[in-house]
């Protein structure tokens, strides 16, 4: 028999209820999915094509409700069924106003169950005005990399190289902007491909004092320095069959530079103080916020490094140039925090979100992360504007037919240059060319 193209996600903490339903869903060609909790649920509605939920009520820490609210407020297209063992009017009421399209009292036939789910299904289809089908999430993302949320075109290039490169150890470097998700990248390269077995070994060439960080990548032996008292491997060493995440790349000296280069080059490496050199096998990604092809032209960064460095170049464009993102991540963050640290859903005002999305986000997803944990911490159930840093409220983008007395424009544009710059009122009076005194005055005026 032909497998129906519907999929249905089961939610049950009870594993007999569950099978049940998985053994009849299947007996009539329905594809399954199943979670004991909502946070597994709200992951796999996340991350796969779901044409309809089933779910229980009574739930451990985040209940049935909370569920069918979420999903009607986030995925509108996918229609609600609840199964309950107990009935009562209050109950089925309550559920009907969180978003319920349907209601099984347990027990229940399979004949009963049947209807039940036609009948959802169809209600999705019927009732479904053109605006929420629009809205039907589809896959998610193009490829298979849980963590990464975002479908703009820029994310979807990105997706693409990495399912190329996951599988070989060509040499990648990763630019982008301070929290654009580099070190995510790296990490889902060396964890979607085959050695994901091996390790990843990450590196902060920042972080390192410059005397240490030949020692620290190569390793020594006894007696290469003062204090050198056994023999130790070093970071390549440890990455050896897997992954080596050199970040900060563009702050690793010449010296350095050009034992990395001959590592490279010639797979192997030589610790401190010793004669002897070892075969390795590992892949290299790389990553800087610092424009490395500047640094060549200035002297700073050995071009034939760079070469060898970027046989595959990945540019993380800044969140602003990808807006779009925006609210999957909010989202994202929203479902995080608020299992973390309120055991609950948390969801977010139409006007909260509009602020999020129209905001430039200079630190980007590391920015808006932090500013989704602190609204959620604050917040009472839903976040709401006044749950938002000031910076981020005055962003908001004035119609050009608004026309407004000079002194207005001149405030209202003083504070888009500041909210643009995460507030740093330096940097705002450096690029509108006055002094840090004069801006803030023109403010409090
Ligand atoms: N596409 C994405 N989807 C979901 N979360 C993301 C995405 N990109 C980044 N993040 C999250 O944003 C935060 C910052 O990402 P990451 O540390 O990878 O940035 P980075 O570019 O290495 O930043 P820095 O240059 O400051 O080191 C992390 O918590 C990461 O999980
Ligand atoms: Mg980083």
């Amino acid at each position: 028999m032909k497998l129906r193209k519907e999929n249905i996600l089961i939610v049950d903490d009870d594993l007999h209820i569950l099978e049940m339903l998985q053994r009849h869903l299947s007996s009539w060609n329905f594809h399954t999915y199943r979670a004991i909790t909502v946070k597994e649920a709200v992951s796999i509605l996340r991350d796969s094509r779901i044409d309809l939920l089933i779910t229980d009520l009574k739930m451990p820490k985040i209940d049935g409700y909370e569920l069918i609210k979420f999903v009607s407020e986030h995925y509108p297209g996918v229609p609600r069924l609840i199964i309950t063992g107990y009935p009562s009017v209050q109950g089925s009421l309550k559920a009907i106003k969180s978003g319920a399209v349907g209601y099984l009292t347990k027990p229940f036939t399979k004949e009963e169950l049947k209807t039940s789910v036609e009948k959802s299904l169809l209600s999705n289809n019927e009732a479904l005005t053109k605006k929420d089908r629009r809205q039907i999430p589809s896959k998610s993302n193009a490829g298979d990399f849980k963590d990464l949320v975002g479908k703009s075109n820029a994310l979807g290039r990105i997706f693409q190289i990495i399912e190329r490169v996951k599988d070989n150890k060509a040499t990648i470097l990763i630019t982008g902007e301070s929290g654009t998700g580099k070190e995510l990248i790296a990490r889902s390269i060396h964890y979607s491909g085959k050695y994901k077995q091996q390790a990843f070994v990450p590196v902060n060439c920042g972080g390192i004092p410059e005397s240490l960080l030949e020692a620290e990548l190569f390793g020594y032996v006894k007696g290469a320095f003062t204090g050198a008292d056994g023999a130790r491997d070093g970071f390549f060493q440890a990455a050896d069959g897997g992954t080596l995440f050199l970040d900060e790349i563009a702050n690793s000296s010449l010296a350095v530079q050009t034992r990395l280069l001959r590592a490279l080059q010639e797979k192997e490496v030589t610790k401190v103080g010793s004669r002897k050199s070892e075969k390795i096998d590992l892949r290299i990604i790389a990553a800087t916020n610092g424009n490395l092809k500047e640094m060549v032209q200035k002297g700073s960064f050995r071009e034939d490094l760079y070469y060898r460095l970027t046989v595959v170049d990945i540019e993380l464009p800044p969140l602003r140039e990808r807006k779009i993102d925006i609210p999957r991540l909010v989202e994202k963050f929203l479902f995080k925090y608020g299992v973390e640290y309120k055991d609950r859903l948390i969801g977010i005002s139409p006007e909260a979100l509009e602020i999020m999305k129209r905001y430039n986000w200079p630190g980007n997803i590391r920015e808006l992360e932090n500013i989704v944990q602190r609204a959620v911490i604050m917040c009472d159930g839903r976040v709401e504007t006044e749950n938002l840093p000031d910076a981020l409220k005055y962003t908001i983008d004035f119609p050009d037919e608004d026309f407004l007395p000079l002194r207005e424009q001149e405030t209202r544009y003083l504070r888009k240059v500041l909210a643009h710059y995460g507030n740093n009122k330096t940097k705002a009076a450096e690029i509108l060319g006055i002094t840090r005194k004069t801006l803030r005055e023109k403010l409090k005026q």
